[in-house]
This record gives C-alpha cells, sequence and structure tokens, in this order.
C-alpha cells in the first residue's frame, strides 16, 4: 500500500523561527506512525499574487504565471494530508500565505450563473488539513482571524479541516522551542492527522 502524503507549507517570512520549528514538530509525529512528508517554506518560493483574470476558470490552471506554484499544485495534488501554518500578522496571516491561498483558485471548478456554485477537484478524496499559527499575544482576540483565514479556503476546497492549532506567547524567533509541552501536543496532532488519513 502506499504511504500516506503529507504536505507542510510554512508561511512564515523568519527561517527557522515558531512556525518551521511547530511545523517540524507535526510532520515528525505523522512519520512516526508512516507517514511520508514534506515541508516546503513558501519564503523559498517565488508566488505572484492572483491577479484576478479568471483566466484558469476555462484553462483549468494559471496561464497567468509561471512561478513557484508551478512546483506546488503537484504536491498538494499528491498530498492526501496539508499542514498550513502561518504566524499572526496584524490578525491575519502573512502576505506570502495569502498569495499561496489566492493561488490555490484553479483548483476549483465553476459553473457560468452568477453569484454560482462551485466545486473543487480535491474535494471528495477523504483529504485533510491541519492548520495552525503562532503569535505573541496570549488573548485569542489578538490572533484576529488567522486560523478561519487558513481554515475556511481550505474547507472550500474540500478539505475536511481536523484540527486548528494555536501556540501564543510566542514572540522571538525560536522561542516555541522553550514550550515542550505545546511541542509535544504539535507532535500528538501531527500523528493524529496521519492515523485519521489512513
Ligand atoms: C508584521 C508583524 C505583525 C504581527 N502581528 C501580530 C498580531 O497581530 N498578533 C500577535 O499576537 N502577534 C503578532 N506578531 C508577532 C508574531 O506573530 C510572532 O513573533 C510569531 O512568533 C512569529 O512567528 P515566526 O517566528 O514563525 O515568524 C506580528 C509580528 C510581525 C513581524
Amino acid at each position: 500500500m502506499d504511504k500516506i502524503k503529507i504536505l507542510g507549507v510554512s508561511g512564515s517570512p523568519r527561517k527557522n523561527g515558531n512556525t518551521d520549528i511547530l511545523l517540524d514538530s507535526f510532520l515528525k509525529g505523522s512519520e512516526s506512525v508512516g507517514a511520508e512528508t514534506k515541508m516546503i517554506f513558501l519564503r523559498n518560493y517565488s508566488i505572484e499574487s492572483c491577479i484576478g483574470c479568471e483566466a484558469c476558470r476555462k484553462a483549468g490552471k494559471c496561464t497567468q504565471f509561471h512561478d513557484g506554484m508551478e512546483l506546488l499544485y503537484p504536491e498538494i495534488e499528491e498530498s492526501k494530508g496539508l499542514i498550513l501554518g502561518s504566524p499572526t500578522y496584524n490578525y491575519n496571516v502573512t502576505a506570502e500565505m495569502k498569495a499561496f491561498i489566492d493561488r490555490l483558485y484553479p483548483f476549483y471548478e465553476f459553473t457560468e450563473e452568477r453569484p454560482g456554485p462551485y466545486s473543487s477537484k480535491l474535494a471528495d478524496q477523504g483529504r485533510k488539513a491541519l492548520v495552525f499559527t503562532v503569535c505573541e499575544q496570549v488573548k485569542a482576540e489578538e490572533m484576529g482571524f488567522t486560523l478561519e483565514a487558513l481554515g475556511m479556503p481550505l474547507e472550500a476546497l474540500g478539505y475536511g479541516i481536523f484540527d486548528k492549532f494555536l501556540a501564543t506567547g510566542c514572540f522571538s524567533k525560536g522561542e516555541v522551542l522553550k514550550d515542550r509541552d505545546i511541542l509535544k501536543k504539535a507532535f500528538e496532532a501531527g500523528k493524529k492527522l496521519a492515523v485519521g488519513l489512513k
């Protein structure tokens, strides 16, 4: 039987920061039960912002840009599990993560009706996603919309949201390493995601 593939996507511009560290813990947990994982850092890819030309509605793919997304579309299709993590920036995801999410638009299948129903090429395949954020503040309202901004588009694309995970009180680069408890929780959540995908 083929191994379950899980793709981990970090939207942090800060190399080896809290998002990268937590993502590594999630993926280590998934690997511990036999999943094949891959971690990618959006900061290492050139990803243009969607310009809303709507050409992908007919073409079924992005015809405007030939950039880093061409490398990521196949990775997404091949991975039944997806882990998206972004630090909270101004109550929301980072610009890197927003550009990535908007460029998932070619996965939709639209009708000509306005406003019309839509479906997704990724739906009904048992795909599951885990989303997480890291932020400095400890009050939930200081995190703003980050978890919704990560989770809602994935739900629309047909993923079951397996978990929404939050690490508060982390400001400095690598600070999350001091919190063994949250790292352990991330490991366990990654493990559960992989088991849930089997
Ligand atoms: C531009 C910017 C905006 C931020 N906005 C918020 C915020 O709205 N709420 C919050 O709690 N932390 C905020 N932070 C703090 C980061 O979320 C925090 O430092 C996080 O640990 C960074 O994750 P990283 O190490 O993976 O990059 C902000 C940081 C930056 C640089």
